[in-house]
């Protein structure tokens, strides 16, 4: 008689290798020769459930062995977002989104990026703000309204995917907001630019590896424009700038401008006209499965709570499109366009609290925004 762990072991390869070639077990529960007890069962329903999802997000692995070791991975996510929806603790809710299969570890090291420092030649030649540090943070004025959506407005593109290994964040973010700026200054539909020109072609910026959405501005600043992505499509990696493209301008910007640093209040005010650009912690593991609501940067795991989000290590960007709540309102908070596809979150956008009691903002996200001015 096989032990349990490797009568398991036996039953999960023998499901593992059948669906490879059968269609979906319809249940697993019946296979001839495998012992029933609570953990099998319960093995067999996730593996089931690790097929759907798997379908669902278009995932093949090479080999058993590979397979049985993300199929080990999603249990354990899988596990960790149904003990952190129980909870009941947090402000939003988290979901078993194309991201299941990967560790922490492995999530942040293909969809987020470093930050790099403005170039001093961007900081000496235009005429972009500069932060200034210590000095108030002003109250918007009045008239700036207690809610916008620039996407219910029509000026923001559908939500794009930067996909499974390249962490230009900060090119999606730049181009998302030059692409509504342009919408809105022309009045018309927001143009569908290019994230890979920037990857390829902006010297200030390090492509997959890393980036700043002021140099973003400052490089189309210096190119007279950006392309549209039919001319130069997402590759999803760095590859080498395709010069004879550079003229083939779709938009153009004037001028970008930083918002005050750390103030909420200035941010709406900048919100209030056009989408800003800022970096954003999303280091916590519960941000990366974020599904609705409002997220607040608190997390539970092995049923403790705790965060929020630091602000000092904005490893990603998103593009803030709208908000809702300002002053002494109940409910408030920013909606991020985010580049991880529709599948992430509301489809592609984040709710993020607003008004936080730290100057910098949810998870830095007043830290350093910016926009582009066209
Ligand atoms: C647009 O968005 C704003 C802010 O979220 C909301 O108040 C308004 O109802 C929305 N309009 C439509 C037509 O969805
Ligand atoms: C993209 O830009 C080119 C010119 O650079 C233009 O001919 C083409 O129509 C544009 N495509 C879209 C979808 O706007």
């Amino acid at each position: 008689m096989l032990s349990s762990k490797s009568s398991l072991a036996v039953a999960l390869i023998l499901v593992v290798t059948l669906t490879d070639v059968l269609p979906l077990v319809s249940s697993s529960r019946g296979l001839v020769g495998v012992p029933t007890d609570g953990a099998l069962e319960d093995s067999l329903l996730m593996m089931e459930r690790f097929h759907g999802w798997m379908a669902k997000h278009g995932k093949s692995y090479a080999g058993v062995e590979e397979k049985l070791r993300r199929f080990d991975i999603f249990r354990r996510n899988v596990e960790f977002i149904e003990a952190a929806n129980r909870d009941g603790r947090l402000s939003y809710t988290l979901g078993v989104n194309q991201f299941a299969d990967l560790t922490h570890e492995e999530f942040l090291a293909t969809h987020t990026s470093r930050r790099v420092v403005p170039s001093e030649e961007m900081v000496i030649t235009t005429r972009a703000g500069v932060v200034v540090e210590g000095a108030n943070c002003k109250p918007a004025p009045n008239v700036v309204p207690g809610s916008i959506n620039w996407v219910n407005q029509s000026k923001v593109t559908p939500v794009k995917n930067q996909g499974k290994v390249c962490g230009a964040c900060w090119a999606f973010s730049a181009v998302a907001t030059i692409e509504s700026a342009y919408a809105i200054a022309k009045r018309g539909e927001p143009p569908v630019l290019s994230e890979q020109e920037l990857i390829d072609c902006d010297t200030f910026d390090r492509g997959c590896t890393s980036g700043e959405m002021s140099n973003a501005y400052f490089w189309v600043l210096r190119n007279g424009g950006i392309a549209n992505s039919s001319t130069y499509p997402y590759k999803e990696t760095d590859g080498k700038c395709e010069r004879g493209k550079l003229q083939e301008r779709a938009a153009t910007i004037r001028d970008y401008k930083f918002v005050k640093h750390n103030c909420e209040e200035q941010l709406m005010a900048a919100v209030a006209v056009r989408p800003v650009a800022v970096g954003f912690d999303s280091n916590d593991e519960c941000f990366k499965f974020y599904q609705a609501g409002l997220y607040d940067g608190m997390c539970v795991k092995h049923g403790e709570y705790f965060g929020p989000c630091s602000s000092n290590d904005r490893i990603h960007s998103l593009a803030i499109v709208g908000y809702v709540g300002k002053g002494g309102d109940r409910v408030k908070y920013w909606i991020a366009k985010n580049s991880w596809g529709e599948k992430w979150g509301k489809k592609g956008y984040v709710w993020l609290k607003k008004d936080v009691d730290e100057p910098e903002g949810l998870c830095g996200l007043a830290i350093q925004p910016v926009y582009p001015i066209v």
